[in-house]
């Protein structure tokens, strides 16, 4: 549903929040699962913080989308090219959505207590899943860490490709501090 002129204050906020604990996510958690306990622990605490912030960002994201719609494309792309933009972000969303419902069932099933830095909740006293599950969902874990990954590269790329290739607007649009350079632009 395209529905305003412009990404507002609140849009580039969200975005930008959840791509910063999305970036130290992908950094920091990985191979957490084979740490000795003390430092596991540790690591628990801040992933479970990074990953219930990127839960709450995405749910109000994904409101704040259904509520206010987004910026049209430039109408200089093809249909595949909007096609394609269309497919990644849902994709985007659908992965991440899946990765948060498999990390809170994987949560249920550690020997440790995941228990979320800062927003101190404990993920593991949920019990959704039994223990001998653990292995399979840590699999299915790390499969769509690695699918985030990929999608994240091309959406970056693609990003790249507008600024720099298309030169059009849609970049700047998301990127804060750039009202002067979009009038620049888009005045070409
Ligand atoms: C964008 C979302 C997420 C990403 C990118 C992500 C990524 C990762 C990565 C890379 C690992 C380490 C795997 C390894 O050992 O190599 C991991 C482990 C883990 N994640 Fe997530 N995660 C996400 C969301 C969540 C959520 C929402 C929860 C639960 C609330 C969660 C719970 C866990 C647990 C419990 C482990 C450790 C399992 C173990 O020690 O055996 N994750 N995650």
């Amino acid at each position: 549903m395209a529905g305003k002129a412009d990404y507002g204050r609140f849009d580039r906020f969200i975005h930008w929040l959840m791509a910063i604990n999305i970036g130290l996510t992908l950094v920091f958690a990985r191979g957490m699962s084979t740490l000795p306990d003390d430092e596991r622990i540790l690591e628990y605490g801040d992933h479970g913080m990074s990953v219930t912030t990127i839960a709450i960002c995405l749910l109000i994201r994904i409101a704040w989308r259904v509520r206010t719609g987004f910026p049209a494309m430039p109408d200089a792309m093809g249909d595949m090219a909007r096609l394609a933009a269309k497919a990644m972000h849902y994709g985007l969303y659908g992965v991440l959505l899946a990765q948060i419902g498999v990390g809170v069932f994987l949560a249920s099933t550690t020997e440790l207590e995941f228990v979320a830095k800062g927003y101190n909740i404990n993920y593991t006293s949920f019990q959704l899943a039994p223990r001998e599950l653990h292995d399979t969902l840590l699999s299915f874990h790390i499969g769509l860490y690695w699918t985030i990954v990929a999608l994240l590269a091309l959406h970056i790329l693609a990003a790249l490709k507008h600024h720099f290739v298309d030169r059009d607007l849609v970049l700047l649009r998301m990127l804060p501090f750039t009202a002067k350079l979009r009038a620049r632009r888009a005045a070409r």
